[in-house]
């Protein structure tokens, strides 16, 4: 053999030796891949209910345990997520960007001490240190921790199994009494933030609500006639034999179930002292159906109320978080998108699609979170939601300022008695149907703007709607304050009499 041809046999050989290896190494990767996108995880331990700690269930899954570790990371947008100072501190209070809220909150702890929020990591921990929950005041009972905590095992071993009975039972207890029985009842003697086992199954993965106080509210909310277009697997239910409650479990969709089990903790609710916490969706997610259950809802003989205005004396309602149900009204949930398309999206991570599970605002990765639906640019998008927050932001002030106005106009009206004190005011506007009717539009107004201001989205989850509210505050604000200048100007006898005037008749009592 000529030693050229030896060494061209040899080259074309050695190529395709390569090449069959290369397209062997291909097919053994495109395998492994279409293996690993079939099984995206593989089990090295095995999960029950019994295990609260995220940290073993990070062996299975490693990639969703990162993300959920990272919402320990601070993070902040314009009007998002919590302006994080130095390690270690906690978020503003919300009142130093917005001081009418201690204003409106007078003689309310959310007075005292109301901050940012922020992730996920932080939510036991800040529920511990808020002067909201001092315990040597005991003020807080333990429902706090239904949405603060892993707690399903202390409701599952208070109830017997039955988690609305454990929930009653929670109720009756102290938040600092709760808080030691559910490290009892945790299998590792720790409390935990919310934790995979409150969202996932831990044989199938499957999604799943676990929350007392959402699967009774979901299934009153379905036995209602409010019209809920955004989530068709109730619209069926109401169609069906009723034989059963509706029960998010079996009867939600997937893409439902992406909703509910945020909607579990992010919802307007009530868990005061003597009362079993509850979502008030009786009569629909509407701002005025909620307040229309509030006030017809009787608690030891008396209407409905969360505290008693330190300046105006007049009983308030207090609202928190309504991102469920004020996502509910805008054109998202219409259009199906799920809270979890935006706060968790997708990612790719090799050939495994993984959701993100460090939740957090979408504004940290609108190419990921928006720009599926809606290809622009990433400032592009920004810039549109800038543009509803900027403007949400300016009316949410404009109604803070009428009703800091409001509370002044009223305030002045209660100084003209020169009551001794603030039940001896509070005896006068129960005997005074016109004291009484400012009570109402106080009572109106600031349930509409706190509605509002407590939602977390500035304005992005539903802008037409948060601004017809904060329209309608506004609106019974003023109401109240045009009337009670009134009252204080000239319909009221005056405090202290004026100086006689000699060569005028007395001032006679008004008549009208
Ligand atoms: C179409 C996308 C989208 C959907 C769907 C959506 N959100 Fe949001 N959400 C946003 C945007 C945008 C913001 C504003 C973030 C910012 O200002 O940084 C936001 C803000 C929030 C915040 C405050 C975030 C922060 O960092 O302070 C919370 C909490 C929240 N959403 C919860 C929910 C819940 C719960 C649902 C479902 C019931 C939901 N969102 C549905 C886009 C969405
Ligand atoms: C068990 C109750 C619970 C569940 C379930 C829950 N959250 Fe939260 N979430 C909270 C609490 C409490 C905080 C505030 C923590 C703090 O400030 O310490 C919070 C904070 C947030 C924030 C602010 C994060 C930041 O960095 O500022 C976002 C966004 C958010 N949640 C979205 C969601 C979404 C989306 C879901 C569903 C996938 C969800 N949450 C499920 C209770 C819950
Ligand atoms: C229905 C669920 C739910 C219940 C019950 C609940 N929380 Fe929260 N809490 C949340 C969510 C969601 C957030 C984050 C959104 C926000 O801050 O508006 C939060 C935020 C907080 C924060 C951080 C921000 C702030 O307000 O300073 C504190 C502290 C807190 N809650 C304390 C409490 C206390 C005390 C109770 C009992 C009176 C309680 N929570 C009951 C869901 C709940
Ligand atoms: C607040 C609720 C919530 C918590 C807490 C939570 N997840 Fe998820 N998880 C989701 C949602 C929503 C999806 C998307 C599911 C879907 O689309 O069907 C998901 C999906 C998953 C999946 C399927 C693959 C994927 O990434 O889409 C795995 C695995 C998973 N989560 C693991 C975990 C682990 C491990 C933890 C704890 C470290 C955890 N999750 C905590 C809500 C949660
Ligand atoms: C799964 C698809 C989907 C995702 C994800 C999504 N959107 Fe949308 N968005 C829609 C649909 C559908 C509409 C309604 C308009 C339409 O039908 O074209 C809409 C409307 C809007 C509007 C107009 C709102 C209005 O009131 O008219 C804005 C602004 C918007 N989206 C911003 C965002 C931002 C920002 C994100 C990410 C945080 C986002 N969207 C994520 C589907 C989506």
């Amino acid at each position: 053999m000529e030693r050229k041809s030896f060494f061209a046999y040899a080259a074309v050989a050695i190529v395709a030796a390569a090449v069959t290896a290369g397209i062997a190494a291909l097919l053994v990767n495109i395998f492994q891949r279409k293996q690993e996108a079939r099984t995206p995880y593989v089990r090295v331990v095995e999960i029950t209910e019994n295990d609260l700690d995220p940290a073993k269930w990070g062996a299975d899954w490693p990639r969703e345990y990162d993300g959920y570790q990272r919402t320990a990371e601070p993070t902040w947008t314009k009007y998002g997520g919590g302006l994080v100072g130095p390690e270690g501190t906690l978020p503003p209070e919300k009142a130093q960007r917005d001081p009418w809220l201690t204003k409106i909150f007078a003689g309310y702890l959310f007075a005292i001490d109301y901050r940012d929020r922020r992730g996920h990591a932080y939510m036991l921990s800040d529920q511990e240190v808020t002067k909201r929950n001092v315990p040597s005041e005991a003020k807080q009972s333990g429902n706090c921790l239904h949405c603060h905590a892993s707690i399903m095992p202390l409701y599952k071993k208070l109830g017997d199994g039955d988690i609305q009975k454990g929930l009653a039972a929670v109720s009756e207890m102290s938040y600092w009494d709760a808080h030691k029985a559910l490290e009892q009842a945790s299998p590792d003697g720790k409390a935990h933030p919310v934790g995979c086992i409150d969202c996932h199954n831990p044989q199938t993965m499957e999604l799943r609500v676990t929350r007392p106080g959402f699967i009774a509210a979901i299934a009153k909310l379905a036995a209602s006639d409010a019209p809920v277009p955004h989530l068709p697997s109730v619209e069926r239910w109401r169609h069906g034999d009723k034989a059963k409650p509706y029960d998010p479990n079996t009867d939600g969709t997937r893409q439902e179930m992406r909703s509910f089990v945020c909607g579990q903790c992010h919802v307007e609710y009530y868990c005061g002292k003597g009362l079993t916490l509850f979502y008030p969706w009786n009569e629909g997610l509407k701002v005025e159906q909620m307040e229309h259950y509030y006030d017809n809802l009787q608690v030891k003989g008396a209407r409905f109320k969360d505290w008693v205005h330190a300046e105006t004396g007049m009983e308030l309602l207090k609202a928190q978080h309504p991102e469920f149900e004020l996502w509910s009204q805008g054109i998202h949930a219409r259009s199906g998108v799920a809270c979890a398309d935006c706060h968790m999206p997708y990612q790719r991570e090799g050939s495994v699609k993984i959701s993100e599970h460090w939740v957090r605002s979408p504004l940290l990765q609108v190419n990921r979170s928006c720009a599926v639906c809606h290809p622009y640019g990433d400032d592009e998008i920004k810039g549109r939601v800038t543009a509803i927050q900027d403007r949400h932001y300016a009316l949410l002030n404009e109604a803070g300022k009428a009703a800091s106005e409001m509370i002044d106009a009223i305030v002045a009206v209660k100084k003209q008695y020169a009551d001794p004190d603030m039940a001896a005011w509070r005896a006068r506007i129960a005997k005074d149907p016109k004291l009484q009717e400012l009570g109402e539009l106080q009572r109106a107004a600031q349930w509409r703007l706190d509605f509002v201001a407590a939602e977390n989205s500035m304005g992005f989850h539903a802008p037409q709607e948060m601004a017809r509210i904060l329209g309608e505050s506004i609106d019974l604000s003023r109401q109240a304050e045009i009337k009670a200048v009134a009252l204080a100007s000239g319909r009221l006898p005056p405090a202290v009499p004026p100086p006689p005037v000699p060569a005028q008749p007395a001032a006679a009592t008004p008549t009208h």
